[in-house]
């Protein structure tokens, strides 16, 4: 065994716990043998954590046990000991309010969990939504060797012999069913068409765009973003994941030499090269944030006057599985190569430009070449204005482009309650040419910053074959929503920002060109309306929901809690014997 002795330097954090020859050695090698692990897993080799978000309830990642088996063969291969371990798992469609209100949480266990268990490096296994964000959040305040290995997206839905993405098809046919397009026996014996496979979503949403930003920030192999759930190559790339993490340990490879400024300005460019979600906007930030690059909401224009390659949903037709047969993330990242940081250096030693350099494109019509793309200049832009001093996002390739420019009257909604309440009502004062608000949708109001954005149209609008208005909020937009939405209004209205004072009949100038969403009432009348306002009060003011509100930071700056923002490293902690 290496090592065994307090008064040498361990060469291994793990070697910390197992390398000692007291009481307290005994101790951690002792009840670990309970599971069967001979003498020499405690020689000093690396131990690598595999850092689990299975659950039956998020089923996005209930194929993961079966991935972490294939991980674990490449650990051994390579000469480490993979112990895996489970955090809470956030899945998007079960979790209320919104899995977001929790994405802080998790990567508080994911942080606790590396920092106060012998792992020397970890491979984070991530799918659904929050799962990757709260992942990379969690590992990049710890700081040791990490590698990101996505779950995978779902194979296509189909529904009589039409392919169906997941979440935008549910948008749009919820919208059809409302408009009387379609009759709701059709819309329920959709279900089991859509979602097939293992898997996450199919369609661009957030967890396909984080799964790419990943990639395109270099924790992940090459071609992690784009291959199915159920595809073969999934499980190869999990062996090939586990075999590297041993080696990325012995070149003591940390997270920190991979997520440079230089790494956050690749995936912004590749955000707006795919049509990603305004999602990796928030999550981005919060990332940066723990790892200590100062990313700003403005930088995200630096992917503005990019061109969208990707005809993909919800802004194009086709689904994740045509964009992994189409060659996947290389195949763009190849095309924008020229605009990437050529010294960013990723989890296989190698640059991001140097892996994608042979990188080929099988299908034009997926991944359209730079000189011919799906969408001009389509990166995620920035407003600001006095309806949201601190800024405000929108995703221009998912708006109706006659919308980006438009000056309407405001129709309020305090609350998502409101809205559902009031959105079918015939007599409601509403028409195509108004824009829709909806408060107290932000991370301290909902709380949890709930992926509400995309508020439902009324039906009298719908029936006259209109699909889009112009809407905004404080919330987010799921990333297989689509409209001309403005999210991320921030000062959020719980914390007071002039867009808790709008009221019906403002007048509201959305300018995407000239990057302004503008309120068209003076300071002095704000100013008179803010007198004697108070934060509304949280429907559960006690345990998780009272920290987290107490302590959220605004959209602006990527929502994480105020007291972990930075990182700790992984300093040796007190003996717990
Ligand atoms: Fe899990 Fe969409 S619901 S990725």
């Amino acid at each position: 065994m290496n090592n065994r002795d307090d008064k040498k330097s361990f060469t291994r954090r793990s070697q910390q716990w197992f390398g000692k020859l007291d009481k307290d050695g005994f101790a951690h090698r002792s009840w670990m043998k309970n599971q069967g692990h001979p003498n020499d897993l405690f020689d000093g080799r690396p131990v690598i954590g595999i850092c689990n978000t299975w659950s039956e309830l998020n089923p996005c990642n209930a194929h993961f046990r079966e991935i972490a088996d294939f991980v674990k063969k490449g650990v051994w291969e390579a000469g480490g000991w993979p112990l895996e371990f489970p955090v809470m798992s956030t899945g998007e469609v079960l979790m209320r309010p919104t899995a977001m209100l929790y994405r802080n949480l998790v990567s508080m266990d994911v942080e606790e969990s590396i920092r106060g268990n012998p792992i020397d490096g970890v491979v984070l296994l991530m799918g659904c939504d929050k799962t990757t964000p709260s992942l990379l959040m969690g590992a990049s305040s710890c700081d040791i060797p990490t590698i990101g290995l996505s779950g995978g997206p779902m194979l296509k839905g189909r529904y009589k012999g039409q392919e169906l993405g997941s979440g935008t098809g549910v948008w749009q046919m919820s919208e059809k069913v409302r408009g009387g397009f379609m009759k709701i026996e059709e819309f329920m014996d959709a279900e089991a068409g859509m979602h097939r496979s293992k898997g996450h979503c199919m369609t661009m949403g957030t967890a396909s765009t984080m799964a790419s930003m990943v990639e395109s920030l270099g924790v992940s192999l090459p071609g992690n973003a784009a291959i199915p759930a159920v595809d073969a190559q999934r499980y190869r790339l999990a062996q090939l994941t586990g075999r590297r993490i041993v080696e990325m340990v012995n070149e003591d490879l940390r997270l920190s030499k991979i997520l440079t400024r230089h790494a956050f300005e690749n995936a912004i460019k590749t955000l707006a090269a795919i049509g990603g979600s305004t999602n990796a906007v928030v999550h981005l930030l919060a990332i940066a944030g723990r790892i200590g690059v100062d990313l700003k909401l403005n930088d995200f224009e630096l992917g503005s006057a990019m061109p969208n390659l990707l005809d993909i949903q919800p802004s194009g037709k086709h689904l994740m599985e045509d964009f992994y047969y189409a060659g996947g993330l290389p195949a763009v990242l190849k095309e924008i190569s020229h605009e990437l940081h050529a010294d960013a250096i990723t989890a296989n030693g190698k640059t991001l430009v140097e892996n994608v350099k042979d990188a080929e494109c099988y299908d034009r019509s997926v991944i359209r070449p730079l000189d011919n793309p799906f969408m001009a200049n389509a990166g995620i832009t920035i407003l600001r204005g006095n309806l949201a001093p601190n800024g405000a996002v929108i995703k221009p390739s998912a708006a109706t482009p006659h919308l980006l420019q438009h000056r309407g009257k405001a129709v309020v909604f305090e609350t998502i309650e409101e809205l559902h309440e009031r959105i079918n009502d015939e007599s409601l004062d509403i028409d195509e040419t108004s824009v829709m608000v909806l408060k107290n949708c932000g991370p301290k109001g909902y709380p949890g910053m709930a992926e509400v954005g995309n508020m439902p149209l009324p039906p009298k609008v719908l029936r006259k074959g209109i699909s889009d208005m112009v809407r905004v909020s404080d919330a987010r937009m799921s990333g297989t929503a689509y409209g001309t939405v403005v999210l991320h209004a921030a000062p959020e209205a719980a914390a007071g920002g002039n867009l808790a004072f709008v009221k019906t009949g403002d007048m509201i100038e959305l300018d995407t060109k000239g990057r302004a969403l503008k309120l068209e009432v003076s300071d002095a009348d704000l100013a008179r309306r803010k007198e004697g306002w108070t934060p509304p009060k949280p429907s559960m003011d006690r345990g998780y929901w009272k920290l987290y509100i107490d302590h959220v930071l605004g959209a602006d700056t990527g929502a994480d809690l105020d007291f972990l923002v930075g990182k700790s490293g992984t300093p040796m902690m007190r003996e717990s014997h």
